[in-house]
């Protein structure tokens, strides 16, 4: 499946979930996460991601690595829900792009 890596924490641009066509993305506070049991690695969402968040599971180098196991627990956590519509990203989301770090800030 493709995952969602750390760029999306806190920039939460949504244009990603418009687009897949298995509605596969999951919603938490400050993240999203991919169901890996629905994604069929079709890789349209990858384009639509400003911020590159997205990538292949297969693909994905040692920082991205810790990311797999956590798209398939987060989209099974309890409060965590599907997500089929774009919406506004967060007030201060541009305050977040390109920061390092933010895995320590991934709200669950
Ligand atoms: Fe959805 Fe395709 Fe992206 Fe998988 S690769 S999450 S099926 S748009
Ligand atoms: Fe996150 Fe990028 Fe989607 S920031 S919400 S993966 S468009």
């Amino acid at each position: 499946p493709f995952i969602v890596t750390e760029p999306c924490i806190r920039c939460q641009y949504t244009d990603c979930v418009d687009v897949c066509p298995m509605d596969c993305f999951v919603e938490g506070p400050n993240f999203l996460v991919i169901d890996p049991d629905g994604c069929i690695d079709c890789s349209v969402c990858v384009g639509e991601c400003p911020v590159q968040a997205i990538v292949n599971a297969r693909e994905a180098d040692a920082a991205q690595a810790p990311f797999i196991a956590l798209n398939a627990q987060l989209a099974r956590q309890p409060g965590w829900r599907p997500i089929t519509r774009s919406k506004a990203p967060p007030p201060d989301h541009a305050d977040w792009v390109g920061v390092a770090g933010k895995r320590a800030l991934l709200q669950v």
